[in-house]
C-alpha cells in the first residue's frame, strides 16, 4: 500500500493550492491546508472529508506577517507533525508601476513571497535534513526567468524562489532531501482579480483566453512531486518563451516584456 504523507499546503483555499489540495486527498495523504480564510478552509476540509478518505486538518494564518513560518513551524511541533512534503503555494502579484505601489502592499508582498517561502524551506528543511527524509516544492512563476516590467517585484520575487529552490536542492540532495520549483505562467485563477478588468483588454498578456488552465497546474506540481525533477516550466509554450530568452540580451528581453505586461491604461 502507497505510504500516507504529512503534506503542509500554503495557499490551499484557492486557486493552484486547491486544485492540488484536491488532487493529493484522493491519494489520501494527510493534508495540513493553510490561507488567512478560516471559513474558506473548513468549507474545503468538510468537502475533501465527504470526497476522500483523507485526513484533512486546517491552520489559518497571515503568511505576510513577519513570525509567520516560526508560528507554522510551531504549530505543526505542537501537533507532533512531522512534514514529509512542504508545499509553499501561497503568493500574489501587483500590476503596477513601482513608483505607485502602495508601500505596505508592497511589503506584504515582498514578506509573502521571498521572506516567509524562504524562513519556511530554513525551518521545515532543517528537520528534514535531520530525519534525511522530506520533499519541498515551491511555486514560482514564469516571471521569474526575466525582467518583468509593471511587474517587477512581483518577477523579482519570483526570481528569487526559483534561485532558492535550485541553490538549496543541491545544498539538500545528499541528505536525502528534494527540493523542487513549479514555474507555472498566466494560470486562470483569482490570482487576476487583484488586477483591475480595464488594466488588461483582450490584446494584453494576461487576458483570460490566453491563461492555462488551473487543473493542468496542479497536475504538473503534482506531477514534480512523484516523478522527480528539479524545475518544471507548466507548458510547451512558456519552455519555449523562457528557452528563447537564452539567445536574446537581458535588455531585449526585458523591452518585448514591458511590451507584453504594459498595463492598457499607462500611458
Ligand atoms: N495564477 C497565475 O497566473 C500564476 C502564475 C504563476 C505563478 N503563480 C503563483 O501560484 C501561487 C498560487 O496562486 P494562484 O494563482 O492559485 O492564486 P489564488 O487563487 O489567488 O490563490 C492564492 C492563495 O494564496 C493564499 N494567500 C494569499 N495571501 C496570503 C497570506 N497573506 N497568507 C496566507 N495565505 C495567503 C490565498 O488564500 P487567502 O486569501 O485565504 O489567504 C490563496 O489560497 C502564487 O504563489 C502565485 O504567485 C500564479
Amino acid at each position: 500500500m502507497k505510504q500516507v504523507k504529512t503534506i503542509l499546503l500554503t495557499g490551499a483555499s484557492s486557486g493552484i493550492g486547491l486544485e492540488m489540495a484536491k488532487m493529493l486527498a484522493t491519494q489520501n495523504h494527510r493534508l495540513i491546508l493553510v490561507s488567512r480564510s478560516n471559513e474558506r478552509l473548513e468549507a474545503i476540509a468538510a468537502d475533501l472529508a465527504k470526497k476522500t478518505s483523507a485526513e484533512i486538518l486546517v491552520h489559518a494564518l497571515d503568511l505576510s506577517m513577519p513570525q509567520a513560518a516560526q508560528q507554522l513551524l510551531s504549530y505543526c511541533d505542537a501537533q507532533q507533525f512531522e512534514i514529509d512534503i512542504l508545499i509553499n503555494n501561497a503568493g500574489f502579484g501587483i500590476l503596477e508601476e513601482h513608483v505607485k505601489i502602495a508601500p505596505e502592499k508592497l511589503r506584504q508582498m515582498l514578506q509573502l513571497n521571498v521572506v516567509t517561502v524562504a524562513e519556511l524551506c530554513q525551518a521545515f528543511g532543517a528537520r528534514m535534513k535531520q530525519r534525511r527524509a522530506g520533499t519541498i516544492l515551491n511555486v514560482a512563476s514564469t516571471a521569474g526567468f526575466q525582467a518583468t516590467p509593471y511587474f517587477a517585484a512581483y518577477g523579482a520575487s519570483k526570481a528569487f524562489v526559483l534561485c532558492l529552490s535550485e541553490a538549496i536542492a543541491k545544498e539538500l540532495e545528499d541528505a536525502g532531501v528534494r527540493v523542487c520549483c513549479l514555474a507555472p505562467g498566466p494560470t486562470d485563477t483569482a490570482f487576476f482579480d487583484a488586477i483591475k478588468p480595464q488594466q488588461i483588454d483582450e490584446g494584453h498578456y494576461f487576458k483570460k483566453a490566453g491563461r492555462t488552465n488551473v487543473r493542468s497546474v496542479a497536475e504538473a506540481g503534482v506531477a514534480l512531486l512523484t516523478h522527480g525533477g528539479t524545475t518544471r516550466v507548466v507548458g510547451l509554450a512558456n519552455q519555449i518563451m523562457i528557452f528563447g530568452n537564452r539567445f536574446a540580451p537581458r535588455s531585449v528581453v526585458a523591452a518585448i516584456s514591458k511590451r507584453l505586461l504594459k498595463p492598457v491604461n499607462i500611458t
